[in-house]
């Protein structure tokens, strides 16, 4: 069987700088099929050379061009104009009949459903045929009502089970990790809960500010661009139940159990906006859009419900780090074997980005003659055991999986939905953001809920 895997929006940032890198990885990597083509779908007037000539320009990394340079082939098409599915449906069947076709919309969320429409009515894909799948690029919709929108247009052409919704988060390593590091061992899944954790803090913190992308970003701000996604579904990931089946259907009922029961405390929420975001091209003059947001939220169920759990990301702040942070309570019950002793807490750190690995904190006796007792790390560095360095990218588990039908790490509709309903709660309660010259001038605002991590 043929693989097909088609783009939409080819001459765009997201295809240069992260999908042609992750298909010529999965190819160097013998991970595709043999039998492949990439569709590059374009409104551009390039031929096939012109478009690599382009992307070579564009990719400046290392790509390893001999790898995707043969399957590669450049298809101009206007997306708007109904004809253009069946000269794509006409350059698709010319490879036979036994093809399995992806279709990957790397285009503005507005075009979904032009698209969609498109593939559907030229019978590019059909409902019940597992071997086309259709690929949506984050963000999926604005709030909660332009999502359902988009959701029911696509429900109207394809099955659920066709539909690969991306969050690119879950494609990094150390997020699939979570559940290994919970359910595989013994040692922390029988403390994961309320009785001997004390705070879960979730951070993802940025040092870019937002470059070019204030069309987009204005609109949109730090809670949908980065809460509504990606903090979401590590948080789920953190706090779900262990799932029946270790499979899509599984681990995705766990995670939306956690979405519908967790609170945003509107109290504490703190909004920032960098100093000088205003001067970005296409940023309104009196945007009050957040670059960064912290809040404290409760997950409201037996296994949590005294436990909180703390998110913070934002834009331009002192450094780019992805961490999941567990301090677990204080053994207070040992206080007599120890009465003159104040033990550390343990504490066990998931390190998402840049660094990926896990930082585990606990009490030993002091080497030598003393009867000291201080805490130490034991630190793993996840990265350091792929022999030649070379780190399979989030993309590249992704675009393995949808080629593999495994829609495990793609949030099920449910899931976008509950997360949308909890941003779109907040949005008649947002406090004007406090402008922040740097990340150090938004301590004193965090020094209640962050004191431990700041
Ligand atoms: N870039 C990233 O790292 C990243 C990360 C996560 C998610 N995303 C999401 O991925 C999608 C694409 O992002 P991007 O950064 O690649 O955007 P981009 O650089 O602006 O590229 C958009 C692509 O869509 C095409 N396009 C736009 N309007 C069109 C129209 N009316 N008709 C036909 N083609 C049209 C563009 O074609 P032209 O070249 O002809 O303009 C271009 O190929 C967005 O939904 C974005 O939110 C991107």
């Amino acid at each position: 069987m043929k693989t097909i895997i088609t783009v939409f929006g080819s001459t765009g940032d997201l295809m240069y700088k992260k999908l042609l890198p992750a298909l010529t990885n999965l190819i160097r990597r013998n991970r595709m099929n043999k039998d492949l083509e990439i569709l590059c779908v374009g409104r551009r007037d390039y031929t096939t050379e012109d478009y690599i000539q382009e992307a070579k320009k564009q990719s400046l990394d290392t790509l390893e061009w001999k790898y995707i340079e043969p399957v590669i082939k450049y298809v101009k098409l206007d997306i708007k104009e109904k004809e253009s599915y069946s000269t794509l449906n006409n350059i698709i069947k010319k490879n036979g009949q036994d093809l399995d076709v992806i279709f990957y919309l790397a285009v503005p969320p507005n075009l979904f459903p032009v698209i969609a429409e498109g593939i559907s009515e030229a019978k590019l894909i059909e409902k019940n045929d597992p071997s086309r799948r259709i690929v949506f690029e984050k963000p999926f919709g604005e709030d909660l009502k332009s999502a359902q929108s988009i959701n029911k247009k696509l429900w109207h052409y394809f099955d659920e089970s066709q539909i690969y919704r991306i969050d690119h988060f879950l494609g990094k390593d150390m997020i699939q990790n979570i559940l290994v590091i919970r359910f595989a061992n013994m040692i922390f899944e029988s403390t994961w809960d309320h009785e001997s954790i004390e705070s879960v803090y979730i951070i993802a913190k940025e040092k870019e500010d937002i470059g070019s992308r204030g069309n987009f970003y204005d609109n949109i701000g730090a809670l949908k661009d980065m809460v509504q996604n990606h903090l979401m579904q590590m948080v789920s990931l953190i706090a779900m139940e262990e799932p029946a089946t270790f499979d899509e259907t599984g681990i995705r009922q766990e995670k939306v159990k956690v979405l519908k029961n967790l609170r945003i405390d509107t109290e504490d929420l703190i909004l920032g906006q960098y100093q000088g975001y205003k001067d970005h091209d296409n940023v309104d003059q009196n945007s009050i859009t957040e670059t960064f947001v912290a809040f404290k939220a409760t997950i409201n169920n037996s296994r949590w419900n005294t436990t909180p759990f703390y998110f913070m990301t934002g834009k331009k702040l002192n450094e780019k780090r992805s961490e999941i942070i567990i301090n677990f309570k204080p053994n207070t019950h040992v206080k007599k074997l120890w009465p003159d002793t104040d033990l550390s807490k343990n504490q066990l750190i998931i390190r998402v980005a840049p660094e990926e690995g896990i930082y585990f904190e606990f009490n030993v006796k002091s080497a030598g003659l003393t009867s000291d007792i201080k805490a130490i790390p034991m630190d793993y560095c996840h990265t350091c055991q792929i022999p030649d360095g070379n780190v399979p990218e989030a993309y590249e588990k992704l675009i393995l999986d949808i080629s593999n039908n495994n829609p495990t790490l793609f949030p099920r509709w449910d899931e976008i939905e509950t997360a949308w309903a909890i941003i779109d709660a907040l949005d008649k309660k947002l406090p004007k953001p406090f402008i922040y010259k740097d990340y150090d001038s938004l301590k004193p605002k965090l020094k209640n809920l962050f004191k431990e991590v700041i």
